[in-house]
């Protein structure tokens, strides 16, 4: 297994650029089983869940090809339903192709993905979308058995007790576009990710309206055409790299960083004090030594702060002086990093679903653990800025999405290594 060591310190200056979305990658992947001709991705990221999801992919009977972030897909006449949980429980998002595989073949055998550090991470709103459109499903040795003769359109809620769900909302969308009739999903996810993929579906000759809104109205097709599709840029990476350069009171342009699609994010840097200005093809951060404010900050469901980037403002907040609240309201036990940041020194006191971070001047290096993907990130974020060496072990949880981010900092100046453990 790799580690990162970090020397603090360095303030980051120079351009950066934001690689395509994991989170618009995976479903768009998943969505490709909706037809039998060949579908271009351009624009995707180069991830171990990339990875993982082409392998899943590959099981069900489709030729993938990867290279130089273009990926092809072409299917090779077998017609495999069948999600196995080797492959599945190595990275929930697989679960949308459950939705997919029962719009194309009828039936579907997917495995539960159980739940991960993050939290219990249900997938009851999936099922209650799926049987509103009429499958039969039965859950049995973890795996979902589906079966529809033809999936029939209906009006759906799919809000649940934390909000919208993403997923959920791209599987049903998925497996509406091949049924018969007008589907309409109330409380739909409106994260550009979901709208990523409604336009995606739309390109393989897909009826959709209203994506991006919570309103969204698909009309079935008899089938669907391969595409040429590039994906948008990540905006979670982006929303890291930019507190990469704040953190450490650099000077960056992060390219490809599309403000539209961050504004919760760039309000609430621009409320702590952080330079920020839009121009043409990225976001420029001006360094400033100026003090930083607390703020606080809740999770929610998009255009909210998205809990993607809860980790990473927390590593910004632990070195603002004065009080902070973070609420995590989408996954109340989001708080991996809280021990790892305390062990640097910081002064986070977690709650329940709150985080009460106290700044402080500065974190000091030490040896720490990463233990999801994003709070991994808010590990690297307090590497840069800490007094010392800082050791990230189990850096496979950050390689999961982000595309050799270290090499990107490295090239901002960052004194970062990626050594074998
Ligand atoms: C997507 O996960 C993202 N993953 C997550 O990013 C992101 O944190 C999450 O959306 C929220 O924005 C991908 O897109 C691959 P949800 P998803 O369904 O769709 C509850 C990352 O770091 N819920 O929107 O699985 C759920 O427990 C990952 O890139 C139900 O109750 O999340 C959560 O509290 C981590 N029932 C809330 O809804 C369900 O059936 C939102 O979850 C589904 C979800």
């Amino acid at each position: 297994m790799d580690k990162l060591v970090i020397e603090g310190g360095v303030r980051l200056v120079g351009t950066t650029e934001v690689s395509g979305s994991k989170n618009s990658l995976l479903p768009i992947l998943a969505a490709t089983l909706l037809t039998k001709d060949k579908c271009v991705i351009r624009n995707a990221p180069d991830l171990r869940d990339t990875l993982s999801m082409l392998r899943i992919l590959r099981f069900l009977g489709l030729n993938t090809d990867f290279k130089e972030n273009i990926i092809t897909i072409r299917p090779n006449g077998l017609e495999k339903y069948e999600a196995p949980y080797k492959l599945v429980s190595t990275m929930r998002a697989s679960f949308c192709v459950l939705g997919p595989l029962l719009a194309r073949y009828k039936k579907a055998k997917v495995s539960l993905p159980g739940g991960c550090i993050i939290g219990v991470r249900p997938v009851d709103l999936h099922l209650k979308g799926l049987s509103k459109l009429g499958a039969r499903l039965q859950i049995k040795e973890g795996y979902v058995f589906a079966e529809a003769k033809r999936l029939q359109g209906d009006h759906i809620y799919l809000g649940g007790p934390f909000g919208s769900s993403v997923l959920a909302t791209g599987n049903v969308m998925m497996a509406s576009t091949l049924a018969r009739g007008t589907t309409v999903i109330e409380s739909a996810a409106c994260e550009p990710e979901v709208v990523d993929l409604a336009r995606f579906l739309i390109k393989m000759g897909a009826k959709i309206k209203g994506e991006g809104s919570p309103t969204i109205e698909i009309q079935g097709v008899k089938e669907l055409h391969g595409v040429d599709y590039e994906i948008i840029p990540d905006r979670i990476e982006a929303a890291t790299l930019i507190m990469a350069a704040a953190v450490t009171r650099g000077e960056v342009l992060v390219k490809r960083a599309r403000a539209e699609h961050l504004t919760a994010v760039l309000e609430k840097l621009k409320d702590v004090g952080v330079t920020l200005k839009n121009v043409k093809d990225g976001i420029f951060v001006k360094g400033t030594q100026k003090k930083f404010k607390p703020f606080d900050v809740v999770t929610l469901p998009y255009p909210g702060f998205p809990t993607d980037a809860q980790a990473q403002f927390m590593t910004l907040m632990s070195i603002t002086e004065g009080i902070s609240v973070i609420t995590e309201k989408i996954y109340p036990d989001r708080f991996m990093h809280v021990a790892e940041l305390n062990r640097m020194g910081a002064q986070i006191k977690r709650e329940g679903p709150y985080a009460v971070v106290h700044g402080i001047k500065f974190l000091s290096g030490a040896p720490v653990m990463a233990s999801d993907l994003r709070a991994s990130a808010g590990l690297v974020l307090a590497g840069l800025v800490a007094r010392g060496k800082t050791e990230i072990s189990r850096i496979y949880h950050l390689d999961r999405g982000y595309e050799q981010l270290d090499a990107k900092l490295k090239k901002l100046g960052a004194r970062i290594e990626r050594v074998k453990e």
